[in-house]
């Protein structure tokens, strides 16, 4: 049997300390391509683009003496918010402009950072992994400022295989040397090894919970792999929550939105 080295006490208070609830309900495009549930980018004095803002803050203090820089995000099974958890906090985090960010689509299974940001899907990530010469070639220039995005590249037969091949290391160390910040979007760690492979190269792995659906077993066996594997499961993000917003919020907001004048 296996060995559940998270108890769900334990996974319980790091949702209260770690996980801020987001919600998305947009899903538009903008004229610049940019995909309208990237919140922190086309609502930024949003609650939700708040809340991306404390997740930043919380992954920060995570380790203030040795900042965490690359930053795996994955979840137990699919479809339970990875890609727009990726996107909203490279964008955050971009925010810093003393810091330079990357956002890696490393899903190469089912690639959807590109589309987020109206990027092309190629060249990229399974591109760079087969040459080394040149990530510049490979990097794309969201409409965001600050930020770069290395999309998922051509599809691969064994997307496991790849990335076992031991360049992903040479790849992170090189580009650590150009970035501060690097998240990199991967597939759900309980269906492939991905997740794993790559966390464990990594610093920091978030595992984005889909509330009302992701079950209590997935959230231990994902923290299971990531552990067995070496990967660092540091935190977990709470998606899909409904918040009922008070009277309060919106006024608070309207006051953060007026000219300064006018307060
Ligand atoms: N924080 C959130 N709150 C509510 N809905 C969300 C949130 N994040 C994502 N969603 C919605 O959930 C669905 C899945 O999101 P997303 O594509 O980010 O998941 P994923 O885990 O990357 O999926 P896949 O495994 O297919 O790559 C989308 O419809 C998206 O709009
Ligand atoms: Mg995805």
């Amino acid at each position: 049997m296996k060995k559940i080295a998270f108890s769900m006490e334990s996974i319980r208070k790091q949702l209260r300390r770690y996980a801020p609830p987001i919600y998305v309900v947009k899903q538009t495009v903008g004229e610049d391509g940019v995909d309208g549930r990237i919140v922190s980018y086309v609502d930024k004095m949003s609650h939700i683009a708040e809340q991306y803002k404390v997740l930043r803050t919380n992954l920060i203090s995570l380790s203030p003496v040795k900042p965490v820089s690359t930053i795996v995000i994955t979840s137990s099974h699919a479809w339970e918010g990875k890609t727009v958890t990726s996107c909203n906090l490279a964008v955050t985090l971009s925010l810093d402009k003393e810091k330079k960010t990357l956002l890696v689509d490393a899903d190469l299974r089912k690639p959807g950072v590109h589309s987020m940001f109206g990027l092309s899907r190629e060249p990229g990530f399974s591109d760079v992994l087969s040459d080394f010469i040149g990530v510049e070639k490979f990097l794309a220039k969201p409409a965001i400022e600050n930020l770069y995005v290395i999309p998922a590249g051509s599809l691969v037969d064994d997307p496991s295989e790849l990335l076992s091949l031991g360049k992903v290391e040479t790849l992170l160390n090189r580009l650590k040397s150009e970035f501060d910040y690097i998240i990199l979007d991967t597939p759900p760690v309980l269906e492939f090894t991905d997740a794993s492979i790559l966390g464990s190269f990594c610093d920091a792995v978030i595992l984005a919970i889909k509330a009302g659906s992701t079950q209590k077993e997935a959230i231990e066996e994902a923290f299971n792999l990531l552990e067995e594997a070496k990967a660092k499961p540091k935190a977990c993000i709470l998606t899909n929550v409904q918040v009922a917003l008070d009277a309060h919020y919106y006024f608070y907001k309207y006051k953060s939105a007026a000219p300064a004048g006018k307060r």
